[in-house]
């Protein structure tokens, strides 16, 4: 018998099928799971032959110099005609592509016709700017339809791009620029944050001055915001605006560079994941189409995303595109200028597929279900989650107030490196469990394995690992090949491990564990984080919960909690004991936690993952590290003040 590498704490007895409505509408059907097991790499070439080759691949996988992957090699392909020509040419020209909607109301509509428009234009000016196929191509914009039209505009001429969150610093910037030696940057002048106008390109400014690499930076107008110029800049609408309205684009390898994604490991400089052209295609587009079960004709589809993010480029841009998706773009976030802004969304574009991160669904959950029960949300039909375990509870709210319990939900377990949905339900296949992203996608073998890697089986805890090459894969890092072999390769002889903890439950079906750099060891039993938090988060007083190990004299580790309430509830010694208590009574005494402290807010990422590297300083009464990173750096101190309050209890 294999021992558990994680212990497997929690059980969930609730299950939600589809509709028999919904299965018979489905996209995809049970019987892709047999075609994908019968022969992967035929199923893989037959996803692959939705989309317009210019030339056939001569060998569907080369996996002779693993874990260095060729997919459709021989192929030849446009990501971009992909995306919009043939949709066009096809007649569907007027369908819209992306309805845009800024944070202050203004509006844009974007037609396929459009969107082929743009991108030719800036295609032509990219070229006039001398950039050539290989070369690399900054991308530091804020929410706009450009931050679309540049990404598909480098992959129509074959450059590679490099999206920077917007909301990342002049340093991160340099650091990305430097790295992948970009030839051009595509900024703009600001964005629109909480009802300010938030300047971009000053950190432009200053990235670029340690940058020779770059020659120009290409300047689009979104806030009207007053800027400094340097011989460098150039206005986008002045160079784009003049170019011709067609541009000839010519197909490239399918193993041709797409972009570089850098993504910050938990130590050392960011890793710049690398993509390319016709795999990372071909699954973007499966996934998209069978796990949203996206009908073209009829749905509207937001992905609350940013494109800096891997989820903005392949559920915002490629995947939707590739399917002709009509999508929502957002600017703004969630609350401004009020706590509804996202329903009112919504209810005004019928938005029928939603697909957005859990820290979005507790925040929500925190503020209370008035607010989006006062929109009409009836149009919306399948409902996604993506970046982090959902807890059960924030599950079944997802479903029941924003779902009105009539949407099935999709939760999407994947990362920057596997570039596409890995393990996911089938809206129309798969009975949900509350928490579980439930089972590999047909195309995707994944297991749960001890430290000798040998499978856990049902009822087992361990690290999730992939035990075979996907089309979306990551390529490797750029710059760093040893790097790549090493993160993730290196564990166990042939499986990628993907650095997270997961379970298999008595069925079968995955939950995911969260990073197993968060595992705790509390007394010789490795808890998971995730587990506890979603115990407290099942707790009706309770909307969000981080969960640490701190060092313990007699345990090894001890769990701390930091706990949010939910808006209206009162903290106190009588809460702490009551939470207690029932983490105790949900998945056992082991897990009770040692102390639990009520706060007003988490550390988060600015892709709201919790930073609980930070919490553990504050468990452990250290100086809090480094919080460059967080989304609001005034949160730790908030933390830190609420300490000295009686909510904590320890004993
Ligand atoms: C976590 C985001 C549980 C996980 C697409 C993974 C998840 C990391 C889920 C990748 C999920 C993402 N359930 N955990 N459904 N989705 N994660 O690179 O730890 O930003 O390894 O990609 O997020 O984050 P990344």
């Amino acid at each position: 018998m294999s021992h558990d590498a994680i212990e497997n704490l929690s059980h969930e007895n609730r299950s939600f099928a589809p509709s028999a409505a919904f299965a018979a509408q489905a996209n995809a059907t049970a019987a892709l799971y047999d075609e994908a097991r019968a022969d992967r790499v035929a199923f893989w070439e037959r996803q692959a032959r939705e989309l317009d080759w210019e030339t056939p691949w001569t060998t569907a996988l080369d996996w002779s110099n693993a874990p260095f992957a060729r997919w459709f090699d021989g192929g030849k392909i446009n990501i971009a005609v992909n995306c919009l020509d043939r949709h066009v040419a096809a007649g569907h020209g007027d369908q819209v592509a992306y309805h845009f909607e800024g944070e202050p109301g203004d509006t844009r509509t974007l037609t396929y016709a459009d969107m082929l428009r743009e991108v030719s234009q800036a295609a032509n000016a990219l070229e006039s700017l001398g950039v050539q196929a290989g070369d690399r191509v900054a991308i530091y914009l804020p929410m706009i339809p450009e931050a679309a039209i540049a990404m598909l505009a480098c992959a129509r001429i074959g450059a590679v791009h490099s999206v920077v969150f917007g909301g990342f610093s002049a340093e991160a910037l340099r650091s990305r620029i430097e790295d992948a030696e970009a030839v051009l940057v595509i900024t703009s002048d600001g964005g629109n944050r909480k009802g300010k106008a938030l300047a971009l390109k000053p950190a432009v400014d200053e990235a670029v001055v340690e940058t020779p690499t770059v020659r120009n930076v290409l300047v689009v107008k979104r806030t009207g915001q007053d800027v400094e110029w340097t011989d460098k800049d150039i206005w986008w609408h002045e160079l784009v605006g003049s170019q011709p309205e067609t541009h000839e684009a010519r197909a490239f390898d399918s193993e041709h560079p797409l972009f570089i994604l850098y993504t910050s490991g938990t130590t050392g400089k960011p890793k710049g994941i690398l993509h390319t052209t016709g795999g990372y295609l071909t699954q973007v587009s499966y996934t998209h189409k069978n796990v949203f079960d996206l009908k073209p004709d009829t749905d509207v589809y937001w992905c609350t995303a940013d494109v800096g993010w891997v989820t903005g480029h392949s559920y915002v841009v490629y995947g939707p595109l590739a399917n002709r998706a009509t999508s929502l773009m957002y600017e703004g976030t969630p609350d401004a200028p009020h706590p509804g802004r996202w329903w009112e969304l919504v209810e005004k574009y019928r938005v029928s597929i939603l697909y957005t991160a859990p820290t979005a669904i507790r925040t929500f959950m925190k503020l209370g279900e008035d607010i989006p029960n006062g929109f009409d949300m009836t149009s919306l039909r399948v409902l996604g989650s993506v970046g982090e375990p959902i807890n059960p509870e924030a599950w079944m709210w997802y479903r029941r107030v924003i779902g009105g319990d009539r949407c099935p939900i999709v939760d999407t377990w994947w990362q920057t490196e596997t570039g596409g949905i890995m393990i996911s339900p089938l809206p129309g296949v798969t009975a949900t469990k509350p928490g579980s992203a439930m089972t590999a996608l047909p195309g995707i073998s994944a297991e749960v394995v001890d430290d000798e890697a040998h499978a856990v089986g049902n009822g087992g805890g361990g690290y999730l690992v992939l035990t075979e090459p996907w089309p979306s894969m990551l390529r490797g890092i750029w710059g760093d090949n040893d790097r790549y072999v090493d993160t993730y390769w290196s564990r166990w002889k042939g499986l990628y491990f993907a650095g997270d903890g997961a379970k298999l439950d008595d069925d079968g079906a995955i939950w995911l564990l969260g990073r197993v750099d968060d595992v705790m060891n509390v007394s010789g039993h490795r808890i998971s984080t995730t587990e506890v938090e979603s115990a407290l988060v099942s707790h009706p007083k309770v909307a969000e919960s981080a969960v640490v190990g701190a060092t313990d004299e007699t345990t090894g580790q001890g769990i701390v909690a930091f706990v949010i309430l939910r808006s209206g509830v009162q903290g106190g010694d009588d809460v702490v004991t009551e939470l207690r208590n029932h983490v105790a009574h949900e998945i056992g005494p082991i897990a009770k936690p040692r102390q639990i402290l009520i706060v007003p807010e988490l550390p988060k990422t600015r892709s709201g993952k919790i930073m609980r590297r930070l919490l553990r300083d504050v468990a452990e009464h250290r100086a809090v590290g480094d919080t460059t990173t967080l989304a609001d750096g005034g949160v730790m101190d908030l933390i830190s003040q609420g300490l000295n309050t009686p909510t904590s209890s320890e004993d």
